[in-house]
């Protein structure tokens, strides 16, 4: 039986929807109260036991290296200063365990090009993808949910969620068996709401067999001239299995500035030192 054990970030892309915040700095940095978006990725991988973490990064991503990397100058000053308890907190970012890879991807081609960069380190073992700005506060975590359904049905899954019609060109969008979870039959990159085969959305959180590769290398440049990975898993679906599996837990859009301040507000309300205070502010607004 096999057991994903390697997960994907694609960390490249503009994130020009939030500039100027991302001009010189990637979006996925971006914190949602104390911590980046990449760091609530990374947790969710290694909740659902994976040990190696491949970064498909570009240019202005260095902090992204940084932030999982030893800070010398950091810890040194927080244990002079007898900050133990910051120390520790900066040190855990990683387990030990872990090993952190980074792909440098030329240029912006595309998701599904981001993807096809792993290849070399992915070879030939099933593997998860992360789009570190949708976060999704889900329990179990949701790709521990998804590991689970892999491993007792050993074929690919999508993670997907229900989206209003008017927001399918947003996504994509699958049709399925209406099995649970339910075997995609089509899926659709970004379809006006009148010609979505459903509204089943393909939100970023995949497992995917490395069959994929074979499929990304052949496809062409689609929708907004980049290489999607929609057009990869339909090609991959005609051969292969591949689920749609309906996680449990709230998904924010954080690509988006109200997906963003919405997760803001969700998680100050629950953060164990400002959440209360937080909450009561809201309030009295
Ligand atoms: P998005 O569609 O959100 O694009 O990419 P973006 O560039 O990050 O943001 P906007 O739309 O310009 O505001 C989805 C995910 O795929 C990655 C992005 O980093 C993001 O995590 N991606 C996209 C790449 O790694 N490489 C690409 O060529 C494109």
């Amino acid at each position: 039986m096999k057991r994903v054990r390697k997960c994907v970030f694609p960390v490249a892309g503009m994130g020009s929807r939030f500039l100027p915040a991302t001009k010189a700095s990637p979006k996925e940095m971006m914190p949602i109260v104390d911590k980046p978006l990449i760091q609530y990725a990374v947790e969710e991988a290694v909740a659902a036991g994976i040990t190696d973490m491949i970064f498909i990064t570009g240019r202005n991503k260095r902090t992204i290296e940084d932030h999982f990397d030893k800070a010398y100058e950091v810890e040194a000053e927080l244990a002079a200063r007898g900050k133990l308890d910051l120390l520790e907190l900066v040190q855990s970012i990683v387990p030990k365990h872990i090993n952190c890879i980074y792909i440098r991807q030329p240029e912006a081609l595309g998701l599904g090009h981001a993807v096809l960069c792993a290849e070399p380190v992915v070879n030939d073992e099933p593997f998860a993808v992360i789009l570190a700005d949708d976060l999704i506060d889900g329990a179990p975590p949701v790709l521990q949910q998804m590991a689970q359904v892999y491993e007792q049905r050993q074929c690919s899954v999508l993670g997907v969620e229900e989206v209003p019609r008017e927001h399918t060109r947003q996504y994509g969008i699958v049709q399925t068996d209406g099995g649970e979870p339910g075997v995609v039959s089509a899926i659709v990159e970004k379809p006006q709401p009148q010609d979505a085969p459903s509204t089943l959305a393909v939100v970023g959180r995949y497992i995917l067999s490395p069959r994929i590769f074979h499929h990304l290398a052949k496809v062409q440049a689609g929708a907004g001239g980049e290489i999607q990975l929609t057009d990869g898993i339909a090609a991959l679906l005609r051969e292969d299995k591949v689920l749609a599996y309906r996680f449990k837990g709230m998904r924010y859009d954080c690509g988006s500035k109200l997906g963003y301040l919405q997760a803001m507000v969700a998680y100050g309300k629950k953060h164990p030192e400002v959440g209360a205070a937080f909450a009561a502010y809201l309030k009295s607004l």
